[in-house]
């Protein structure tokens, strides 16, 4: 068993392959007190750790100095109220407007498995995976109970948490707050690591010092949002890819997060994460329950890289579910940057044959079919097909396509994927008119548009039944392989027509449920469709939407070099099989920018891959150029979806140049990717480590020259791996590494690395 208790010294022990996780029972009240996290130790003698034999002592031997415990003992679920005036992982309103509480450990069982969470997304695993201990508590003044959830992966540095409230009083609670994880530690002079960003520029990496006082990322707008992530990590000084402790906080949740760490008087570090307590309260009525969404803890010794492995394994594994979970995507094109929404039939037909002819498996026909759609300002809402744009209706057009053979790739006919909208109403719209309270709104005042839009009401069961009626009936109507749901509004003017006053704070979080439901509803019945889920970009890039979908759109912006920025971010915490990426036309819409189509093909391997661009209007050059990127894509997908990430070099660090390796879990076949974003005069040529290979086995370098002619000739480019087409033992790779020389701006070069049998 990975957790054990150790009913002497009143300690619970939860082991990963290279981690302990260690709490405690303390005094005769039974105070829930967090011992350690850490590398695995092999025993439980550490109760020590939480200094008891130190004033201020446990409150049963002098309870004179009971607040000073309560804001110095490291709490394993705190509460406010009572003395501890960190942050509060638990905060209550009783009916006679009281806020004190002490959740105090009363029993416990360990098992083997992992619970599901009503509702919500949730990492699984089944009794060969997991262990897992809850831990139940109470308030007895209160008859508040909690149970702490931890869940143990055997085979990952993964523990991951969640706590369930129940109210066994007589009359309701208001949690006006309910995180899902706390842990307090020792400083080690820790750095915070999380990741930031805007529209189209999603998820850059941010790294400071902790300093006393709260630092925290948060979102409000009821989505993960572009701004900031619900993740962070807490990571020794001077950490490296390679070295150093990293402890990481990931959220399986789409909503409103805080991820926060605070340094004390004590040099104690508390960190803890959650739904965000900002217009949050939940009525607990005598009997009901409520249940946090799950934190994912991943502790590394070895670095940033190992975390971001053990996630990549974690959610390709025991978080993404489906028909593809484990399978290579079809290669699509989508029309979005290709025609906006000026599109027909017959354009879309015309793309979808050029684009079969080139091995492009799947036409998406994005924004832009439906109502009176002829810009984003209205018809969000009115879900029937616009037969002034697709003469025929839906089901033609997709006949049509389905008609179409591909060459070179994988699939016989072309298939055929749809953009959607659901969560979403326009005002000019017959839905909005029909039902305008629908719309999430403030009784009295005018809500806020954006993208000209409103949110509908999630949390109202009737709203979620004609949402999904209309999903079904499109999806039934014709044979859709793919659907890309999109939502592109953050959520304001919070007030829902259908939720008494007492229970306006549970708006956010039960809009976010109605989310999931109509999402795992639409893969319960179409259990062969591909879901890829996006936000105006990659604004609701989190776990709690990998559950439902195996890929999500990274962002807007299709720049290979800005791409080289926000892939790095994202796969510090997801695989690449996750990671929507695309080829599209230069000069870039979102930058402006031209960059080979070579290097825009290596950028978007890293990804799920696929083409956004009119491909009957690009030069013959590029398109001469996507057949051999179409195979390229299959030559190395299995690997990249499968394989292990390391980063080699950040562009976002050393501003010249990116590099990133692949290699598969049995060491065979690894991938390297360079990108030289800045050409240099007078260097070097770069000197190159890689990692993850087996030292002792021999390999063979070759670099891939995927359409080098046009590279050369055009623009005046080389890229050139000075060791290429030798063999060098695994060993020598990693070590003393290999050298690339570049010229030239934007210039890339894919470098295959296999075992000699
Ligand atoms: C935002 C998405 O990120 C884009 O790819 C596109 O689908 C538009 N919405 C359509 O409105």
């Amino acid at each position: 068993m990975s957790i054990l208790y150790d009913e002497k010294r009143r300690i619970f022990k939860l082991d990963t392959p290279k981690s302990s996780y260690i709490i405690g029972i303390v005094d005769e009240e039974n105070f829930i007190g967090h011992v350690y996290y850490g590398e695995r130790l092999n025993a439980t003698d550490v109760g020590y750790l939480m200094r008891l034999e130190e004033p201020p002592f446990v409150p049963s031997r002098n309870n004179r100095d009971r607040v000073t415990f309560l804001d110095s003992f490291p709490m394993e679920y705190p509460a406010a109220g009572l003395g501890d005036f960190r942050e509060a992982c638990i905060e209550v309103r009783t009916e006679s407007g009281n806020a004190g509480l002490q959740l105090n450990y009363v029993n416990h069982k360990i098992y083997p498995g992992k619970p599901k969470l009503e509702k919500l997304p949730v990492t699984f695993g089944d009794e060969q995976d997991c262990t897992t201990l809850e831990i139940l508590c109470e308030d007895e003044h209160l008859h508040l109970q909690a149970v702490l959830m931890y869940t143990v992966f055997e085979e990952l540095d993964v523990i991951t948490r969640s706590v369930r409230v129940m109210n066994q009083g007589d009359t309701p609670i208001y949690l006006t707050k309910v995180l899902s994880a706390c842990v307090d530690m020792d400083n080690k002079d820790f750095e915070m690591i999380s990741l930031h960003g805007s529209w189209a520029r999603e998820r850059r990496i941010q790294r400071r010092k902790i300093g006393y006082g709260k630092q925290s990322v948060s979102s409000m707008r009821g989505e993960s949002g572009h701004q900031d992530h619900p993740f962070m990590a807490l990571a020794t000084e001077h950490a490296t890819e390679d070295r150093g402790e990293v402890y990481g906080f990931h959220f399986v949740y789409s909503g409103n997060f805080i991820a926060q760490a605070e340094l004390n008087q004590f040099d104690m570090v508390r960190a803890v994460m959650g739904i965000h307590p900002h217009h949050f309260a939940w009525k607990l009525e005598n009997g009901a329950e409520f249940t946090t969404p799950e934190v994912v803890m991943v502790y590394s010794a070895e670095g940033i890289g190992k975390m971001s492995r053990t996630l990549h394994d974690l959610y390709r594994k025991h978080l993404i579910r489906g028909a593809f979970k484990d399978r290579k995507r079809p290669i699509l094109i989508n029309n979005w940057e290709a025609t906006y929404f000026d599109f027909d039939t017959d354009k879309l037909l015309a793309i979808a044959r050029e684009a079969a002819k080139n091995g492009i498996e799947m036409l998406v026909m994005d924004d832009g079919w439906f109502g009176n759609r002829s810009s984003d300002n209205m018809a969000l809402g009115d879900w029937f097909v616009n037969e002034d744009k697709l003469k025929g209706g839906l089901k033609y057009l997709v006949d049509e396509v389905n008609k179409i053979k591909v060459s070179g790739g994988e699939a016989d006919d072309m298939q055929f994927g749809i953009w959607m909208e659901p969560e979403m109403v326009s005002p000019d719209s017959d839905l909005y008119r029909a039902h305008p309270d629908w719309a999430i709104q403030i009784p009295g005042r005018t809500p806020s548009l954006c993208r000209n839009q409103y949110v509908l009401d999630l949390s109202r069961p009737e709203v979620v039944d004609y949402v999904y009626k209309m999903i079904y009936d499109i999806l039934s109507s014709a044979n859709i392989a793919y659907v890309k749901w999109d939502m592109n509004r953050q959520l304001t003017d919070l007030g829902s027509a259908a939720l008494p006053a007492d229970r306006q704070g549970e708006l956010y979080h039960r809009y976010v449920l109605g989310v999931y439901e109509l999402q795992g509803r639409m893969m319960r019945d179409f259990p062969e469709l591909l879901l890829e889920n996006c936000s105006s970009g990659g604004a609701r890039f989190d776990p709690g939407m990998l559950y439902f979908s195996p890929q999500i759109w990274s962002s807007d912006d299709t720049d290979a070099i800005e791409r080289l920025m926000i892939q790095e971010g994202t796969a510090m915490l997801y695989p690449l099989s996750a990671m929507g990426a695309h080829v599209s036309d230069c000069p870039n819409h979102a930058v402006g920018r031209t960059t080979p189509f070579t290097t825009r093909g290596y950028v978007a391997l890293a990804g799920t891959f696929g083409y956004e661009l009119d491909i009957t209007k690009i030069s013959e050059a590029d398109r001469s150029l996507i057949l051999p990127q179409t195979q390229m894509y299959h030559r190395y997908n299995d690997l990249v979806r499968t394989g292990d990430y390391y980063r080699i070099a950040s562009y976002a660090e050393n501003h010249y140049y990116d590099c990133w390796q692949v290699t598969s879990k049995d060491k065979k076949e690894s991938l390297v990717t360079f990108i030289q974003v800045l050409s240099r005069p007078n260097v070097h040529s770069r000197r190159v480590y890689l990692k993850g290979l087996d030292a002792d086995a021999t390999y063979c370098v070759t670099q891939d020259k995927i359409g080098e002619d046009f590279v050369k000739g055009a623009q005046m480019v080389t890229a050139e791996v000075l060791s290429a087409t030798q063999t060098y033992t695994g060993d020598v790779l990693m070590k003393a590494g290999m050298n690339i020389s570049m010229q030239g701006d934007f210039t890339g070069v894919l470098i295959s690395v296999r075992q000699m049998e």
